[in-house]
């Protein structure tokens, strides 16, 4: 089994979202003798903004990067994805490796019946953190409702969820949610099954 582990946070040792992905790829180790894991920092490795030299492939080197990205995701069955609130939505270094794997014909296509997503049979984690308070289904969260929208769109259909919330709040709230994420964090084979 593969495992990706990604991380965007800009904000080092002080991030939750590190912490709380790093948690939840220990339990999955745990839980999967020989997990293959491989991690990703999109913070300290950015990937271009999606301009016209990325989608005209008009670069070689800026191509095989993609093509690489695009490959290490449809490889793995499980993507753990630390992924801060910022400016209610996801850093852009994440949003920048989300336009390289949403590929048409790739990772979804376009039938007679809609779209389908084609990266199927993919367990998803979102390790969520805020400032703020949101909940469920606020309509200021284009962060936790665009992962899955993208993600069910290619076709990832178990999709879970670890959020610490409030963080801003004050260092009690800080470490309350941090405490009930880590908390929350389920037993991997167990939850899948
Ligand atoms: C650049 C930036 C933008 C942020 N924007 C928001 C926001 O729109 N809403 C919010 O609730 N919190 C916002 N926050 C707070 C973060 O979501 C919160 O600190 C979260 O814990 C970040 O995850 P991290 O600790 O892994 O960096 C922002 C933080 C930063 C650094």
């Amino acid at each position: 089994m593969k495992l990706l582990h990604l991380d965007s946070a800009a904000t080092g040792s002080q991030s939750v979202t590190r912490e709380l992905s790093a948690s939840i790829v220990a339990r999955w180790r745990e839980a999967v003798p020989g997990l293959n894991v491989t991690y990703r920092d999109l913070d300290a490795q950015p990937l271009p903004h999606l301009n016209s030299v990325v989608l005209a492939k008009a670069d070689p080197a800026v191509a095989a990067e993609s093509e690489a990205t695009l490959q290490q995701f449809l490889d793995s069955d499980v993507i753990v994805v630390g992924a801060p609130m910022y400016n209610f939505s996801v850093p852009s270094t994440l949003k920048a490796w989300i336009d390289r794997v949403a590929v048409a014909g790739r990772t979804f296509r376009y039938t007679e019946k809609g779209p389908e997503g084609l990266a199927k049979g993919k367990t998803l984690v979102i390790a969520s953190g805020r400032g703020g308070l949101y909940g469920d289904n606020s309509p200021a969260d284009f962060q936790e409702a665009y992962l899955r929208q993208v993600f069910g769109f290619l076709g990832v259909d178990d999709v879970r969820l670890v959020r610490a919330e409030g963080v801003a709040y004050s260092p009690q709230h800080r470490s309350d949610a941090l405490a009930q994420a880590h908390a929350a964090i389920a037993e991997p084979l167990r939850e899948a099954a």
